[in-house]
């Protein structure tokens, strides 16, 4: 059976102090929530995780929000997989859209960064979604096969059975605009059926995939409650500790 996740982006929000706080807040909040197939994460900024992943326990488990794709070197400024891995994380965003469109990353550069990942014994979150653009023109369904064949889909099937999906429309993110709960499904079917036609059936129907894009306590149950939807990546309802942990509790009710 699927994992149902939810998990936080922070994105560069929160000093150390006010992370702390604020996640100290949400353990306390989902403490004994989460059922047996459900997971809460939160992905924080590098100056957090070591302090989180401790603070965390078994309630909440920690992800970064990209990595390097070298193991290490002469690489000034960036943090590698076995370094966010050292510090007891489990989880890293690789591919977000505010990567890909500030930082040019690219789906060969995410497929180096997926596979660093998993030799770390990290789960890659890998982010797909379309912009405006995209969606108003009908190109969308072709972007994100795109991007799933040059990002994930060269891995080996034992390697993609590692990964998390999250679909999040360019367009929804920050911008109070979510997918409708039929738009966002039809496009998990899609991408269901895609890894169906790449690793057959059985890996399709264990892969879990989240929706992003102004997700927040009002819209997350009728998401969630869509066959294709097995929870959400959050943005800036993860900031709140009661809208995040009202979230994680839409599993329960
Ligand atoms: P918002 O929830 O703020 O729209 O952000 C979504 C997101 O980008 C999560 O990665």
């Amino acid at each position: 059976m699927r994992k149902k996740i939810v998990a936080g982006n922070w994105k560069m929000n929160l000093d150390y102090a006010e992370g702390v706080s604020l996640f100290s807040e949400i353990v306390n909040m989902i403490r004994d929530e989460q059922k047996g197939t459900q997971v809460a994460v939160i992905c924080a900024p590098y100056i957090h995780l070591n302090s989180l992943a401790k603070l965390g326990g078994t309630t909440v488990k920690i992800g970064a929000q990209n990595c390097h794709q070298n193991e290490s070197g002469a690489f000034t400024g960036e943090i590698s997989a076995k370094m966010i891995q050292s510090v007891g994380c489990e989880y890293v965003i690789i591919g977000h859209s505010e990567r890909r469109q500030y930082f040019a990353e690219s789906d060969a550069l995410l497929l180096e960064k997926t596979n660093i990942a998993l030799k770390n014994n990290l789960t890659p979150i890998f982010c797909i979604g379309e912009t405006l653009d995209e969606r108003n023109n009908g190109s969308y369904f072709d972007v994100i096969k795109s991007q799933l064949t040059h990002g994930v889909f060269a891995l080996s099937a034992a390697d993609f059975a590692k990964v998390v999906l999250a679909y999040e429309p360019v367009w929804a993110i920050g911008t109070g605009l979510t997918a409708s709960s039929a738009q966002a499904q039809e496009v998990h079917a899609f991408i269901r059926n895609e890894i169906a036609v790449q690793y057959g059936a059985e890996v399709a129907e264990n892969t879990s995939i989240l929706y992003g894009g102004s997700c927040n306590p009002k819209n997350a149950a009728e998401l969630f409650a869509q066959n294709d939807i097995d929870g959400g990546l959050i943005g800036g309802a993860s900031l709140k500790s009661r809208d995040f942990a009202d979230i994680v509790k839409t599993f329960n009710s």
